[in-house]
């Protein structure tokens, strides 16, 4: 059994939640991205889904104690044995302090910060052709993972979407937040001794591959 908690660190569109997902199915482990926490609590209408929407569609980043609050829960009810990926969360050196906490107490830690890197504007390329699905949040693109039928979810039949954040000048305003607040996380990892880079710009299965390798390592 895999387990270890890695974290998945990098700006927008760099395939954190393509891989993320790839890797819960390979390994059968859960995988939690606060991006769709927090977009699955918007569509039931919550009051934190309500008040995280704003700063959602500003490109900015969501208050802790809202991120907390839907996250902390989530990572309680894994078994103890049992590893998970966090995809998009920790996102600032207080959220990592935060989920620290969170893990000790359940004797647990982070055993692997993987930061995904690649050229920006090929990432605003991905992300003009990202297309979601609104009701299981599986993610495509128009053509490098497109759907078997043109427009509709693979897994439910729901017609495909395109995110509201998915917006150049909001891509661009999340890119600079990753910069300003995300990126010193990798410092707070790298002391650890525990931050392994990949190259995110090569085709999806050549990256899922590279993964699994440095997973394979921590078996
Ligand atoms: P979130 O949903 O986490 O967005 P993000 O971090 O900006 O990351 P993305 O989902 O845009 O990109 P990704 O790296 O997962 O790429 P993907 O795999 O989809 O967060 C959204 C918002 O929520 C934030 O702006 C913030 O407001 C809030 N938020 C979330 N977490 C928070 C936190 N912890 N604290 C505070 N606020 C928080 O891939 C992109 C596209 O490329 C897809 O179409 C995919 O098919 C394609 N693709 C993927 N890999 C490849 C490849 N190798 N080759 C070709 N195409 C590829």
């Amino acid at each position: 059994m895999f387990g270890a908690v890695v974290v998945f660190i990098g700006p927008p569109g760099v395939g954190k939640g393509t891989q993320a997902a790839k890797l819960s199915e390979a390994y059968a482990i859960p995988k939690f991205a606060t991006g769709d926490l927090l977009r699955e609590a918007l569509k039931n209408g919550t009051p934190l889904g309500l008040e995280a929407k704003k700063f959602m569609d500003a490109g900015h980043l969501v208050p802790d104690d809202i991120v907390l609050s839907l996250i902390r829960e989530k990572i309680q009810a894994i078994p103890q044995s049992s590893g998970f990926i966090l995809d998009g969360f920790p996102r600032t050196t207080a959220q990592a302090r935060s989920l620290d906490d969170i893990l000790k107490k359940m004797c647990h830690n982070v055993s692997l910060a993987l930061e995904f890197v690649m050229d920006e504007e090929d990432r605003i390329r991905r992300l003009s052709g990202r297309r979601i699905c609104p009701q299981c949040q599986r993610t495509y693109h128009v053509s490098f993972a497109p759907p078997k039928k043109d427009m509709v979810c693979d897994s439910d039949g729901t017609a495909l979407v395109q995110r509201t954040d998915d917006d150049e000048k909001v891509i661009r305003q999340r890119s600079a937040v990753y910069w300003g607040a995300t990126n010193p996380l990798l410092s707070y990892y790298r002391d650890r001794g525990i931050l392994k880079t990949v190259d995110a710009s090569k085709p999806i299965d050549s990256v899922l591959t590279d993964i699994r390798n440095l997973f394979d390592q921590m078996k």
